[in-house]
């Protein structure tokens, strides 16, 4: 099967992006699952149920998050009630939402040459180098891991964190146990895609889906001023050069290894 994980949807740009480029992505690739981390999706901080019901409509099948989990306050209506939405697994219990869950049909079907889709199983952890302390993410994956294998062998990660060391760490930790592990959360694509030895694609961060002529997404005058005066600023979501950034796996139904993955930064406005 093929999947097509999209990085970082930052703002009314990004998702727009998602909208007009996904339906040709899924001709393209003929991609049988779509999941994208959507935490900047309101306004560049947090998302809402009116930005995740965007991601939903434009033909994503699952939405993760991150650190911007709690930036919007109606996300606890998406925690409470929207099965598809997926928090980092290692919150402390008692957290609303959940960290992981098991997806038998895409939102968009599409005729497949080898039969019915298989369940494909989708992760969200984050990681705490250089990030808020949560419970530890490699105990907790490992674990959570071994209970989605129960049910099906196509796992995918997203590993939202910061350090390069964590994410790859924490990716060959699950080597041979799931498809693979896609970092997110710098907004910068990293070119080291590969498939580790145990059949486990992955990539050290998809990069983001919204305007690049910007800092990580944002307006470049206000953070630069910031960084000059150390004083607060407001800052808006930039508007040019809008990419769409990501990554294609492809994953083989029997064994859930992968058997492939392809860099994506497709170009929309
Ligand atoms: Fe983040
Ligand atoms: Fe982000």
């Amino acid at each position: 099967m093929k999947l097509l994980f999209i990085g970082d949807i930052v703002g009314q740009p990004g998702r727009r992006a998602v909208a007009e480029l996904l339906p040709k992505l899924r001709q393209q690739h003929t991609l049988d699952f779509v999941i994208a981390n959507g935490e900047n999706s309101a306004g560049g901080s947090g998302i809402t149920p009116k930005t995740a019901g965007e991601i939903f409509s434009a033909g994503v099948d699952a939405i993760t998050s991150g650190d911007h989990l709690w930036d919007q306050k109606e996300v606890m209506e998406l925690l409470q009630n929207e099965k598809r939405f997926l928090r980092p697994l290692n919150y402390p219990p008692g957290t609303p939402g959940q960290g992981s869950a098991i997806f038998r049909c895409s939102v968009e079907p599409v005729a497949r040459k080898t039969g019915e889709m298989p369940p494909v199983a989708v992760l969200n952890v984050q990681g705490r180098t250089f990030m808020p302390p949560l419970e530890n993410p490699f105990l907790l994956a490992l674990d959570e891991v071994k209970r989605l294998r129960e049910q099906t062998k196509i796992i995918f990660v997203d590993f939202h964190a910061e350090a390069t060391s964590e994410k790859i760490a924490f990716a060959r930790m699950l080597d041979g146990q799931v498809s693979a592990v896609v970092g997110t959360h710098t907004h910068v694509q990293t070119a080291d895609e590969q498939i580790f030895p145990g059949g486990t694609a992955y990539l050290s961060d998809a990069g983001f889906t919204g305007p690049h002529e910007s800092v990580l997404g944002r307006e470049i005058e206000p953070v630069l001023k910031r960084f000059l005066t150390n004083m607060p600023q407001r800052f808006e979501v930039a508007k040019n050069r809008v990419l769409l950034n990501g990554a294609v796996i492809d994953i083989d139904d029997a064994t859930g290894k992968a058997v492939k993955i392809q860099r994506i930064s497709e170009s929309f406005a």
